[in-house]
């Protein structure tokens, strides 16, 4: 603690130059630090641009939307399913004697035979390509900004403190916990691997964590829980391709990581559309306007702002890079909204729906046809294209095709 405190106090300086405080409390004069360079100001005049605004204190739903939903609507919303959760939904996470930790997916490092192990692992990596590594960074850089996900996750479900026993609670905190294993796995292998320049990937999560994400949820469960259970079936997907990729490529090792990491993810799904069913079946309304919302919102990746010092545009390039390999792909976003859509039987709801969920369910029921239409549409007005290529900072500055 005490640590702490002089090394905070030794490190106020001031942002726009001129005067700082030592730590002896003594003024000092700092040197201006120079201007951010244009890289930097187009990451951030990007991420200003795509800022949704937040809640007023005290509300928790908010937007188009006629009616919010307040703090205490929404411990009302939790509590109700409190005894639910316990028996539906803590089932989904596994004990920790059960689960698989990185340590059982990679060399021992405490064995004689760690050098050999680490060796043919980096044999295997010199044999896949640079695109599939930039998928696989960009999938451990969003597994890594889980801070931002458990905070997230904590807003809406109102958990506030680690001595709370109630399910949401303890779903919360086994969540992150699993969740942990995915940035720790993929990040010892890229680590042990040679094939991307570490220090860069650090600093892309650095960056992230930094920036945060952008969450139209706005602490109201209804919405929070819509969001993570596309995520969850979206990570799914895109570890499951890398893991397919991997094998198709020749590394059985590297197949396991990602598909052990995929297993979790569509456990993950299973739980947040339980909950979403749920939300459903109890209070119809809510749960078909909050849809709506989300899908005008557009659910939008939870790693979109990163950046890795140089690339202003590094998820557009990333998502192309992706997009070209088949890991996650427009047409899988089109998938999940009709998954989803049927999943909670939207277009059974009953008459029991207002006018203004009545005009939500509409549109949803029609949204799967119609991101089909403008993927299709989009694609023809393209037409054909050339493939180019973008260097990536993560595997050493080296062009990457991709597919914009
Ligand atoms: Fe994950
Ligand atoms: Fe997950």
């Amino acid at each position: 603690m005490v640590m702490m405190s002089r090394l905070a106090a030794c490190y106020v300086v001031n942002n726009t130059g001129g005067t700082a405080w030592s730590s002896s409390w003594k003024k000092t004069t700092v040197p201006r630090p120079p201007p951010p360079p244009a890289r930097l100001v187009a990451f951030r005049r990007r991420m200003a641009t795509n800022m949704v605004t937040t809640t007023a204190a005290g509300a928790t739903c908010s937007g188009r939307e006629s009616t919010t939903m307040t703090a205490a609507e929404t411990a009302e919303v939790l509590r109700s399913l409190d005894g639910w959760a316990e028996s539906n939904l803590l089932p989904l996470l596994k004990p920790v004697d059960e689960s698989w930790q990185p340590h059982d997916l990679l060399p021992d490092s405490a064995s004689p035979g760690f050098r050999d192990a680490v060796d043919e692992l980096r044999a295997r990596a010199r044999e896949i390509p640079d695109d599939y590594y930039v998928c696989l960074v960009g999938n451990m850089v969003t597994e890594e900004a889980l801070p931002t996900y458990h905070a997230a996750l904590n807003s809406f479900v109102g958990y506030d403190c680690p001595s709370r026993a109630d399910a949401w609670a303890r779903w919360s905190r086994g969540w992150t916990a699993e969740e942990n294993r995915h940035g720790d796995l993929l990040n010892r292998y890229l680590y042990l691997c040679g094939r991307v320049d570490v220090r860069r990937v650090e600093q892309t999560i650095h960056h992230l964590i930094g920036s945060g994400m952008r969450l139209a949820a706005a602490k109201c469960p209804y919405r929070g829980f819509i969001y993570t259970a596309f995520q969850e079936r979206a990570t799914a997907i895109s570890h499951s391709n890398t893991a397919r990729r991997a094998g198709a490529l020749g590394d059985a090792c590297l197949a396991r990581i990602c598909g052990a990491i995929a297993g979790d993810e569509k456990r993950h799904e299973a739980a947040y559309t339980r909950v979403v069913a749920e939300l459903f079946a109890r209070a119809p309304d809510a749960a078909v306007r909050a849809l709506e919302y989300m899908m005008r919102e557009r659910i939008l990746m939870p790693a979109y702002y990163m950046f890795d010092g140089r690339d202003p545009d590094l998820f557009r390039h990333y998502a192309a890079v992706a997009q070209r390999l088949g890991v996650y792909t427009t047409a899988d976003y089109a998938d999940l909204v009709r998954f989803f859509v049927d999943r909670w039987g939207v277009a059974d709801l009953g008459p029991g729906l207002t006018a203004e969920g009545r005009r939500a369910q509409d549109y949803v029921c029609r949204l799967p046809e119609r991101v089909s239409k403008m993927e299709n549409a989009q694609r023809q007005r393209r037409g054909p294209q050339e493939p180019c290529r973008v260097p990536f900072s993560w595997v050493f500055g080296r062009q990457v095709e991709l597919q914009l």
